[in-house]
Formats: C-alpha cells, sequence, structure tokens
C-alpha cells in the first residue's frame, strides 16, 4: 500500500523551512499531500489560490507531492484522502506546547491517525513565513530563505518592484 502524508500549514507563503521538511518526508512517504489550511489565518497575506500557486510553482516536476486545500478538521481532512500520517516540524520549544496540545487532541479523536514531527533542519531553525514577510516588507535580502518565484511574488504584494 502507499504511504501518504498529509503536511498541513499556512503556506503565507511557502519557504525553504517547508521545502526541507517536503524534501526529507518524501524519503519516508511514497506521496505527500501539502494541505493549504484556507481561512486559518483572516489576515492572511496570499489569497488560499496564491499560497497552492505558489507551492505547485515551486513543486513543479516533483510528482510525488500534490497541493490542496482544506478546512474544518484537520484530521476529518486526512480521513477523507485516506491517509493516517500527518507530518508537522518542530523549530524552536515554541513550536513544542502547541504542537504537542494539536497532536494530543488530533491523537484523541481521530485515534487512527498519527503526527510524525519533523526537527527542523540547522539552517532554517529560525525561518518562518512571518520572518520572512517581515524582513521583505522592510526591503530586506530574501534569498535564503525562499525561491525565488516566491521572493518575486512577495516583492510584489508589497509594491516592491
Ligand atoms: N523552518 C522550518 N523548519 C521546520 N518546520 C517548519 C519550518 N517552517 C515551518 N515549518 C513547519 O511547517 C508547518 C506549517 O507551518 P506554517 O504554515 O505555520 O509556516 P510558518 O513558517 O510557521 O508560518 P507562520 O509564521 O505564518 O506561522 C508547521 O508544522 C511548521 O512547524
Ligand atoms: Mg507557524
Amino acid at each position: 500500500m502507499k504511504k501518504v502524508a498529509v503536511y498541513p500549514g499556512s503556506f503565507d507563503p511557502i519557504t525553504y523551512g517547508h521545502l526541507d521538511i517536503i524534501k526529507r518526508g518524501l524519503t519516508i512517504f511514497d506521496e505527500i499531500i501539502v494541505a493549504v489550511a484556507r481561512n486559518s489565518q483572516k489576515n492572511a497575506l496570499f489569497s488560499t489560490e496564491e499560497r497552492v500557486d505558489l507551492i505547485l510553482e515551486v513543486m513543479k516536476g516533483e510528482e510525488r507531492v500534490t497541493v490542496d486545500t482544506f478546512s474544518g478538521l484537520l484530521i476529518d481532512y486526512v480521513a477523507s484522502r485516506r491517509a493516517h500520517v500527518i507530518i508537522r516540524g518542530l523549530r524552536a520549544i515554541s513550536d513544542f506546547e502547541y504542537e504537542f496540545q494539536i497532536a494530543q487532541m488530533n491523537s484523541t479523536i481521530g485515534r487512527e491517525i498519527e503526527t510524525l514531527f519533523m526537527m527542523t533542519s540547522l539552517q532554517y531553525g529560525y525561518l518562518s513565513s512571518s520572518i520572512v514577510k517581515e524582513v521583505c516588507s522592510l526591503n530586506g535580502d530574501i534569498d535564503r530563505f525562499v525561491p525565488p518565484e516566491v521572493k518575486l511574488a512577495l516583492k510584489r504584494k508589497y509594491g516592491l518592484t
């Protein structure tokens, strides 16, 4: 049976930190569904469709990755895709408390679904979509944090091109 995992998030926008988790996840799973949460963040910079398009652009050629959106309970979505594993990334200790709470809740209400945590790679330990947006909005260099397509989209959003 194909091993499928769901990697959920807001991806507003996708960064090299996310891409690193996906790449490493593909060494464990046959297929990864990158699931963009709809309306999880009301103050998102990119619309859900824009976020999906950026992921598709960055992931093109990678047949084992699919991109989708979801709303409502994550475990319901995961079950609907016939997957059993949720992948999450862990950076600082600050991620842990929140992630632990969600994972506990998910395993209580969705017993057959497992959450797999992957430690951030050393060079991405401080990287988040929020920090990239902040740096970009202040006209800082974001080459090391996001792929060129994402950089361009960010610059456009902030009227910097
Ligand atoms: N640099 C990174 N290293 C490891 N995991 C990461 C990294 N950035 C994000 N993730 C993980 O990716 C998943 C989706 O995260 P999310 O979409 O919230 O991105 P984010 O970078 O945390 O954005 P935001 O700043 O908006 O919270 C989460 O499990 C998160 O922990
Ligand atoms: Mg986050």
